[in-house]
């Protein structure tokens, strides 16, 4: 009886000696992975940001669809869009699974933003109403680009 309890009691001791071992880069991890405020602001503005840009692209194809050199360009960027989202998902799940985010993905999720923007700065339009939702695409992938740096800054 009394050696069983020393055996559990040996056992729970090196439980914790092992916790104590791992429970620094753990924290470190942890710490890391959850960021601070700044940087869920700019996860949050990033990913809003670039829901937003889609519904502007949506209503953007809609008014240049007489225009098939416009609409090429305007499909283009939301393809990107879509891959930086997709991108951005698999940092996300990496993040959620406690897991280091791939910087594969960091690196697709820029790259595509550029992508949509040198498509839609290539777009001309005569016409206003075209023009007009081209220059707030431009301004939404400006925001969500800033939001992808200060990701990069302040989520470490
Ligand atoms: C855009 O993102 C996708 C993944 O979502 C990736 O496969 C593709 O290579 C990226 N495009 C660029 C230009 O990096």
């Amino acid at each position: 009886m009394m050696s069983r309890f020393v055996v559990f009691f040996f056992a729970f001791l090196s439980l914790l000696a092992g916790s104590q071992i791992y429970a620094a880069p753990t924290n470190e991890i942890v710490a890391r992975q959850i960021g601070n405020i700044q940087c869920n602001i700019n996860r949050l503005q990033i990913v809003t940001g670039l829901a937003k840009l889609q519904g502007t692209l949506g209503s953007l194809i809609g008014e240049v669809s007489s225009d098939s050199a416009a609409l090429a360009g305007v499909q283009s960027a939301a393809s990107s869009v879509t891959g930086a989202e997709a991108a951005i998902g698999v940092i996300a799940k990496a993040l959620l699974t406690g897991q280091a985010a791939p910087a594969a993905a960091r690196d697709q999720v820029g790259a595509n933003l550029t992508a949509a923007h040198d498509a839609l700065a290539a777009i001309t339009s005569t016409d206003p109403t075209a023009s007009a939702t081209l220059q707030k695409a431009l301004t939404q992938l400006n925001d969500a680009a800033t939001a992808g740096d200060g990701v990069v800054a302040n989520c470490k």
